[in-house]
């Protein structure tokens, strides 16, 4: 069964093929009209989104199927206490394919284990969030036209940044691309993510302004800071507003550079920057349906195939369960599932254990 759990399940060649399709269904939605008819798409979003959901369900609709699902935790029967497992083994039975949104990390990972159809994960906390990121590539292709060799500078929330952590997973796997990471110390990328872009070779830059390296970049991928995951609004309320972009910072940009957003934006973009043909968050969100439309016309053709090789880019990880450890991560999916054991795998050359589900090291 294929799914779509993390954006490094698809090779370097089947994004290019979906990327090629969206732009296909771009030119010619016509043509796909009915490729789904009588296919049903279940979107199961236990946590609140606009784009994404909206998207899927568009994408669907635009595809001749149809819809549905939940948009709202509170008015399933997760309320009343039904693990992601049993919900999944349910609605895998009334959906072609399901889209899933879920404040636990690993929660998609727990859904693919217990579902008779593709699983296709719709963000997981401050997980990944791959569809944002085929999106988020599908506008750099049409704003860049390339992938190679390009300076991507990321702001913001980058330790619960979903969409950073998949965008870094992705682009990574480009020639010469390279990221300044732009931060408050306390929001920096995770050490796990930046060991992964030093066993790639990719290079990487840390700073705390958003000005310093502005002329350098080829993107700017702004982030929200997301008061959803913070433990403590006091420490939200002094980082919120730690990058404001406007049109005078923008000034220091490169006529041809692109800024992104995956939006919703709180009050990091000043409205004011809309206006810049630089700005280009709202075709972002628009590319987000085409890129899910070729996704599940993917899925769907290849639900019974095994998946492609995946071109992980790090070394497979036998499975090693570590007897009464425990994961740290408030965040995992196995704080709150029943019946879920604790799973860590080894990292065969440095000894390093992360959790099965989360992928947070074991301490
Ligand atoms: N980019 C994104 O995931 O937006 P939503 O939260 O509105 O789905």
């Amino acid at each position: 069964m294929r799914h779509l759990l993390s954006i490094l399940d698809l090779t370097v060649e089947e994004i290019e093929e979906l990327l090629t399709t969206a732009e296909d269904i771009l030119d010619h939605p016509d043509k796909y009209q009915d490729a789904c008819r009588n296919k049903i798409l279940a979107a199961l979003f236990f946590e609140p989104s606009t784009r994404t959901r909206l998207s899927f369900e568009s994408a669907m609709l635009g595809l001749g199927g149809r819809v549905l699902g939940f948009h709202d935790a509170a008015s399933s029967s997760t309320r009343k206490g039904e693990s992601v497992a049993d919900t999944i083994s349910i609605v895998s039975g009334y959906a072609d394919i399901i889209a899933m949104r879920h404040p636990k990390e690993g929660a998609p990972l727990v859904a693919s284990q217990h579902t008779r159809v593709p699983i296709i994960n719709a963000g997981d906390g401050g997980h990944h969030h791959p569809t944002q990121t085929l999106a988020d590539l599908l506008t750099i292709r049409r704003e860049m036209g390339r992938f190679d060799g390009l300076t991507i500078g990321v702001c913001g929330d980058l330790k619960f940044g979903r969409t950073v952590h998949s965008l870094m997973e992705a682009m990574s796997r480009y020639k010469g691309v390279r990221f300044i990471l732009i931060s408050p110390k306390e929001l920096a990328v995770p050490s796990v993510m930046l060991e992964e872009l030093d066993r790639n070779g990719v290079p990487y830059l840390e700073c705390q302004s958003l000005e310093e390296h502005m002329g350098e970049l080829d993107i700017l991928y702004m982030t929200r800071v997301q008061r959803e995951r913070f433990a403590s609004e006091e420490e939200y309320q002094r980082l919120k507003d730690s990058y404001i972009l406007d049109s005078d910072k923008l000034r220091g940009a490169g006529e041809r550079m692109i800024v992104m957003h995956p939006l919703p934006r709180v009050n990091e973009i000043d409205p004011q920057v809309d206006e810049d043909p630089r700005a280009c968050y709202f075709r972002q969100a628009f590319y987000g349906r085409y890129i899910r439309m070729a996704l599940i016309l993917k899925l769907l053709r290849e639900r019974g195939e095994a998946p492609a090789t995946p071109d992980k880019g790090h070394p497979a990880y036998p499975v090693n369960q570590l007897p009464g450890a425990v994961c740290k991560n408030p965040h995992c999916i196995t704080t709150t599932e029943q019946g879920l054991k604790q799973i860590f795998l080894r990292n065969p050359e440095n000894g390093e254990c992360r959790c099965f589900y989360c992928e947070s090291k074991a301490e």
